[in-house]
């Protein structure tokens, strides 16, 4: 497994729109690995391939200490509102406020091509919005209400 380089806002290959993934290979499962070392690595909670500058439709999302694969991914249900603070590893150091479906149901394939379905609320169900939306090339700056704002450097305890 390796650490790749995130590609940050600005870098034209965020702004495109992946391919289908028609099989897994050794090479994809490597890709799939090394996402998810470097998001850990990053402190995210979801990485979409292009932002390590794959354009292929796979998403690696981890909110609360359950992996998930997402390959060609389709939200097939939506429900609720939620509004929140919103960031992303290809604008560090940013946060916006977005409002997303409270509840989304996504259907996609996982590292061994078996489709299947996964439901999440709150911060997974914003995190499946984030990262299906990257593999259309969209970052979610197009939807903040309100300015792009700096995340507060944390301050020291004494
Ligand atoms: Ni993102």
């Amino acid at each position: 497994m390796a650490i790749r380089t995130i590609r940050t806002m600005g870098d034209e290959i965020l702004e495109k729109k992946c391919r289908t993934v028609e099989e897994m290979t050794a090479r994809t499962k490597d890709l799939i690995d090394d996402m998810f070392e470097t998001m850990y690595e990053a402190g995210g909670v979801g990485l979409a391939a292009p932002q390590v500058g794959i354009l292929k439709r796979i998403v690696v999302i981890d909110t609360d200490g359950t992996p998930y694969v997402l390959i060609n991914p389709e939200i097939i249900e939506t429900s609720g509102t939620q509004t929140g603070q919103e960031g992303c590893l290809s604008l560090p150091g940013k946060y916006g406020i977005v409002t997303r479906p409270n509840y989304v149901k996504v259907r996609a394939y996982d590292e061994n091509m078996n489709l299947y379905e996964l439901e999440g609320t709150e911060l997974l169900a914003r995190a499946i919005c984030h990262e299906c939306e990257h593999l259309d090339g969209i970052l979610y700056v197009e939807h903040i209400e309100g300015e792009l704002m700096d995340v507060e450097p944390e301050v020291e305890e004494e």
